[in-house]
């Protein structure tokens, strides 16, 4: 069963190390649930790519619908959910962007034709042709040619979510599952309890 006394971070630390083992494709891919400026929720699957006491980061375009979104409203959802380990945690909190550094360390740690792929997607408009995209592919490579030089392009960073919420689900016999929620009080420290699956 859950424990109650865990401190939430190690818990997600202890599961998410296990769905890295686990988990067939993707342990880190997660659901982010955003909410539009007309009032409506909007939701896609991004990957995890870091995470400490201090929140859940994952990159994006800061144009497209997403980062939109995140820029009218800065409360977001995550939701993880693991196949192998029949488990799933749900995240709730308040978005703001990394450090320029730290946007740039990732951006530059990927690869040449994903950096590239960057600065050629304008992600979310319409796209009349794939012909479209791929000039666009084209003319970056010619425009960065030098594949260690490839600079952060301003409209693609990463997005730290910072919690308030986090629960643990797993799964048990009969349906009759386990639920733990950790909530953050106003003077930073988090309350865990118990809830009816
Ligand atoms: C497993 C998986 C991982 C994904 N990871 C990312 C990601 O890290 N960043 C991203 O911008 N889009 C990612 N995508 C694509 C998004 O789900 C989405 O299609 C795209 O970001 C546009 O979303 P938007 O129009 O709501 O902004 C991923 C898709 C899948 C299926």
């Amino acid at each position: 069963m859950l424990d109650k006394n865990k401190e939430p971070f190690l818990l997600f630390d202890e599961w998410f190390n296990l769905a890295q083992l686990k988990e067939l494709n993707d342990p880190n891919a997660m659901n982010l649930a955003t909410i539009s400026e007309d009032n409506k929720p909007h939701s896609r699957m991004v990957l995890l790519k870091g995470h400490s006491d201090k929140g859940f980061i994952f990159y994006t375009n800061t144009n497209s619908n997403k980062g939109l979104q995140i820029s009218f409203n800065d409360n977001v959802a995550l939701c993880f959910h693991w196949k192998s380990l029949q488990r799933q945690i749900r995240i709730e909190g308040t978005v703001n962007k990394v450090e320029d550094s730290t946007a740039d360390d990732y951006f530059n740690s990927r690869g040449y034709i994903s950096r590239i792929g960057a600065w050629s997607s304008k992600q979310s408009s319409l796209l009349e042709s794939r012909t479209d995209l791929e000039k666009s592919i084209e003319e970056f490579k010619k425009k960065f040619p030098d594949k260690n030089n490839v600079p952060r392009p301003a409209h693609w960073t990463g997005f730290l979510v910072s919690p308030n919420k986090i629960e643990f689900w797993q799964d048990m016999p009969h349906r009759i599952h386990d639920r733990l929620v950790f909530e953050k009080q106003e003077n930073h420290t988090w309350i865990s309890q118990k809830l009816y699956p």
